[in-house]
């Protein structure tokens, strides 16, 4: 085998969002040598985008709060399709990671007596979001990496792994990646992998994601035998900007409306009073003088309909613009500047603020925004065992959003960074067990490390081929037009010939010129073969869920059905290979025992 730079760790773990270092950080704590790769920089991953808060149940602002109402929103807004024991693991684990990231010296906004403050946010009940005004992922990161730092974490920044190793027995055993700025190979051997990849949101053309969330842990997931779950779930959210069309789908976040921003049409109308589904009538409020008493006093009543979950709030904006009373741009307004005092405005959300000033020139403490959906987070991913993080490949764990299960078809906000540190520390903590349990791979397959290696090389060898930056464009333009926020069958069917002939042919033979040092159409090369096997997943689930539910609309099949509501749709390859034939099966939901099935009676 051709020597490559190689490296050695009890675990691995690929990512450097909120759930990858909170791994790291328990593995590092149960003394094990950790590495962690990530492709892009330290402090800069998905995490961010997560602005306006984490998910606790603290009860700081309602004392009535506790982890048996925050079990039952994020099942409710989950469509019920969640693995219901992550969402238990997740409501009662919350608080704790939250004081724990106090403790090692996260900054929040304070209540007037010094506890942690907390702001509302849709489809929780009460006021839950732990916030640093609108930059809570930030500090979320910014905290964990000084601790993984502090802690003599190998960090590999800048390098992309391209696929997962295993060893003779089908256990993992590692990775292949290479750096970034050099263009060179590198191997990691490893007892365990964590993958902490995050999402996939590049394959659409408006997105709150960056150039990284390419699905790459989903897609070597897939190919080393794991299975992926609800692939079909995505998450549009509400509110990405849409003015000017170069940022068009930057997160704007939803701490606007949970600090008293409304959303209203073209005709000043708020429309969402007339979007509001059965299963949340008797807690919305029905008329402005209602929304707004609970603005101005934070009442525990009825709710303001701009706070219901995500997937509402998405689906009656788009049909708003539909019907023809949507903003110049495409989307509708945002309002707060008439609502709230410039000085509230500017110290709850400055983000906000800086960001329409500087790139749309519009000052929110006096004009409504622009905004419209941009597909910002999927619910599935890998399917892992609730309580260890484990997927079905004996040393291969996952964590955060490339994990599936916990958000079930629909994400309530807040719910991802709660998730990122309660999974992230559940993974660490889990392979740290499998090691001390004495497991690990025998040898390191390098007939998997060359083939890969191959693969990467193969766009530089060829005569003639096509430009990755043309797939990519006509991917994202593909992915946003007939799998995106409404869907129905035969443009689903259509997607998925597209995906099953063109497409792959088409990043089967694409060309790549110059050296490989730096070379961001390679690096875009490597990440299409992940883009599209992502995508074909949830082509493939949407065309079979044949209901509504969550982040998946099909305008053919408007409701939710019953029948669906048992099952995931989970896809695996055959032989867990790269280039295996995809098989989908239903796999049944766990049974919900008896006390929390009546925690979501009481609910009712
Ligand atoms: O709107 C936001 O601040 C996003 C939060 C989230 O996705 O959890």
């Amino acid at each position: 085998m051709t020597e490559y730079e190689h490296h050695d760790y009890d675990v691995l773990i690929i990512g450097a969002g909120g759930a990858g270092l909170r791994a790291a950080i328990e593995a590092k704590q149960r003394g094990l040598s950790v590495g962690i790769v990530t492709k892009s920089l330290l402090g800069k991953a998905h995490t961010v985008m997560a602005e306006g808060g984490i998910a606790a149940a603290m009860g700081n602002i309602y004392a009535e709060d506790n982890w048996q109402v925050h079990f039952r929103d994020t099942m409710r807004g989950g469509k019920m399709l969640n693995n219901y024991r992550m969402a238990e693991l997740h409501a009662k684990e919350a608080p704790d990671r939250v004081y724990e990231l106090e403790q090692w010296g996260a900054l929040f906004d304070r209540t007037k007596d010094g506890r942690i403050l907390q702001r509302d946010f849709g489809g929780h009940r009460y006021a839950r979001l732990a916030h640093v005004g609108d930059r809570t992922g930030l500090e979320l990161i910014r905290t964990l990496q000084q601790k993984v730092v502090s802690m003599g974490t190998d960090v590999f920044m800048e390098c992309k792994v391209l696929q997962l190793v295993h060893d003779s027995a089908g256990r993992i055993a590692g990775a292949v990646a290479y750096w970034r700025p050099t263009g060179e190979f590198v191997t990691f051997k490893a007892k365990a992998v964590i993958l902490a990849t995050g999402g996939v949101g590049k394959s659409w053309k408006f997105t709150s994601n960056s150039w990284e969330s390419t699905g790459d842990g989903h897609a070597m997931a897939l190919w080393a035998g794991a299975e992926l779950i609800d692939m079909e779930c995505i998450q549009f959210h509400p509110t990405g900007m849409v003015w000017p069309f170069s940022v068009r789908g930057l997160l704007v976040t939803e701490g606007v409306r949970g600090d008293g921003g409304v959303l209203r049409n073209s005709e000043g109308e708020r429309f969402m009073f007339r979007y509001v589904a059965d299963m949340f009538r008797a807690e919305t409020a029905e008329s402005e003088e209602e929304a707004d008493k609970w603005y101005a006093d934070h009442s525990a009543g009825r709710r303001p309909p701009d706070l219901l979950p995500r997937d509402e709030v998405a689906r009656a904006i788009n049909a708003e613009v539909k019907a023809g009373r949507g903003s110049p741009h495409g989307g509708v307004f945002l309002d707060i500047g008439s609502r709230r005092s410039a000085e509230y405005i500017r110290r709850r959300l400055p983000s906000m603020y800086h960001q329409f000033m500087e790139l749309a020139g519009v000052d929110i403490t006096r004009e409504a925004m622009e905004i419209g959906p941009t597909c910002h987070y999927i619910m599935g991913g890998v399917k892992v065992d609730a309580d260890t993080a484990a997927t079905r490949v004996d040393g291969l764990y996952a964590a955060g959003e490339v994990a599936g299960g916990m958000h079930g078809a629909n994400r309530l906000g807040g719910n991802s960074l709660s998730d990122l540190v309660v999974f992230g520390r559940r993974a660490g903590a889990a392979a740290a067990d499998y090691i001390e349990g004495g497991h690990g791979p025998a040898d390191f397959d390098a007939g998997e490390v060359a083939a890969a290696i191959e693969r990467a090389l193969a766009p530089f060898t060829r005569e003639s081929g096509e430009n990755p930056y043309d797939i990519q464009r006509d991917l994202q333009d593909m992915m946003q037009a007939n799998v995106g926020i409404i869907r129905n069958g035969p443009e689903l069917a259509d997607a998925l010939t597209q995906l099953d002939d063109t497409f792959s042919q088409r990043v089967a033979n694409l060309k790549v010129t110059g050296g490989r040092a730096y070379n961001p159409g390679w690096n875009l090369a490597t990440d299409l073969p992940s883009m599209i096997t992502v995508s074909k997943c949830v082509t493939r689930g949407a065309i079979q869920r044949e209901e509504s539910r969550g982040g998946h609309t099909r305008e053919d099949f408007p409701k939710a059905s019953a029948e669906f509501g048992t099952f995931n749709l989970a896809h695996s390859v055959s032989g867990g290979t790269y280039d295996g034939e995809f098989t989908t099966v239903r796999s049944p939901l766990l049974t919900m025992p008896d006390e929390l099935k009546a925690l979501l009676e009481e609910a009712k």
